[in-house]
């Protein structure tokens, strides 16, 4: 009989389970919302990026089951071939004016957006200046583009002056940052860093995927909410966090989206977004524009959340953001914190190594526009008997 090729991943699966570190799925039985039902049992939710309860929102949902009657439940290509309709080029139409830039390109996801970009604008000859902590689609991206890679302590603007004066004024460089680092919450240096690539002659990158629909007006992102407008040269934002569907998009100049029809990869080979997708993206761009008071309760839910987690003494790390950390320490110790809340009706995941440094394991948690007071105080009292169970405070 012939051996089993991928034992060694049963191996690598067992060392997990050593480390107390093997995650089975969690599986959602309801709809993605504030409270919902998670392995049957019925939890107030921390753990989505559903930041302002779009993904059920009725003007959604209408416009998505609209789409489905109207065109169909796919569209059978790629973009580039017979896969554009004529919502897709209405969608980036919209984008582009909500975001003040001349074009937008929308991509099956962010990832796709994120890795299919920097793969494409940059070659082996060129220099990337990336934080630490930037998410994984940026690393891939950089992988794939092969441009070399240098990397900047988190939000060290002078660290990465450093790195730029040491290389070749002629050799073209993408300065890249999150807006909104997804596992502390913190903010990209985003002024300072806007004034590096200008002094530097750097292309000016930031991956807002969490800014989208919580900073800015109406939001807008970070480039909104720091005044850096006409800043940044390539704007990378999501629709499957508070837009609440499914979905990236890069926002810039004529020449960067023109560019990306023709070289970004994940646009090329992979079918373009469905109907239902399209028109719901467009009607939450409504709802930010129409009920601007929903950013305002997500911002109040943070606040009040934030200060119990605090006040409780918590350490909740430099959080700028509805993404408030708690941390932990060691990934078992994470991941026992997380259980126990769940088991008390409190479903925040736990995020270890490699997502986050080993020693700085933690549940992260996300509140939502749609949270109530009581759901949010049930949360915290949740968290208060855990922690001092499992002596964290
Ligand atoms: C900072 C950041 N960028 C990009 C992405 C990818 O976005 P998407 O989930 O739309 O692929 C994520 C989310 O997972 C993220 O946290």
């Amino acid at each position: 009989m012939r051996t089993d090729p991928l034992a060694y991943l049963g191996k690598e699966l067992d060392l997990l389970k050593e480390q107390r570190l093997y995650r089975h799925l969690r599986i959602l039985e309801d709809e993605q919302k504030a409270h919902t039902t998670v392995d049957h049992r019925s939890v107030v939710n921390l753990s989505s990026n559903n930041y302002l309860g779009l993904t059920t929102h009725p003007k959604l949902r209408q416009a998505a089951l609209r789409a489905i009657e109207e065109y169909g439940v796919g569209t059978g290509s790629v973009r580039t071939i017979a896969g554009t309709m004529d919502i897709h080029m209405e969608l980036e139409r919209r984008l582009a004016e909500f975001k003040r830039v001349e074009k937008v390109v929308v991509f099956q996801s962010g990832f796709a957006a994120n890795a299919g970009t920097v793969s494409a604008i940059l070659t082996k000859e060129d220099v990337v200046i990336s934080d630490e902590l930037n998410h994984a689609s940026i690393i891939d991206g950089c992988r794939l583009s092969r441009a070399t890679i240098k990397v900047f302590p988190h939000k060290d603007v002078d660290a990465a002056r450093k790195v730029i004066r040491d290389l070749p004024a002629s050799q073209r460089k993408l300065l890249i940052t999150d807006g909104v680092f997804s596992m502390d919450g913190d903010l990209g240096p985003l002024p300072a860093l806007c004034e590096l690539a200008e002094e530097t002659g750097c292309i000016m990158m930031v991956d807002d995927a969490h800014a989208s629909g919580v900073f800015g007006k109406n939001g807008r992102g970070t480039i909104d909410h720091f005044g850096m407008h006409g800043r940044v040269d390539v704007q990378v934002g999501t629709l499957s966090k508070a837009i609440g569907a499914l979905g990236g998009y890069v926002a810039g100049n004529t020449n960067l989206i023109e560019f990306l029809y023709h070289r970004a990869r994940p646009f090329l080979f992979s079918t373009s977004h469905p109907p239902s997708v399209v028109l719901a993206c467009m009607a939450a761009i409504d709802v930010l524009m129409d009920e601007p008071e929903i950013i305002e309760r997500l911002w109040e839910n943070t606040r009040f959340f934030k200060e119990g987690l605090q006040r409780l003494g918590f350490k909740t790390g430099l959080s700028e953001s509805p993404i408030t950390p708690v941390i932990a320490g060691e990934g078992a110790k994470a991941m026992l914190l997380s259980d126990k809340l769940f088991e008390r009706g409190v479903f925040a995941q736990g995020i270890a190594f490699p997502t986050v440094a080993r020693d700085k394991a933690r549940v992260r948690t996300i509140v939502t526009a749609t949270h109530t007071r009581e759901d949010l105080q049930y949360a915290l009292d949740a968290f208060a008997a855990v922690g001092r169970e499992i002596g964290l405070i």
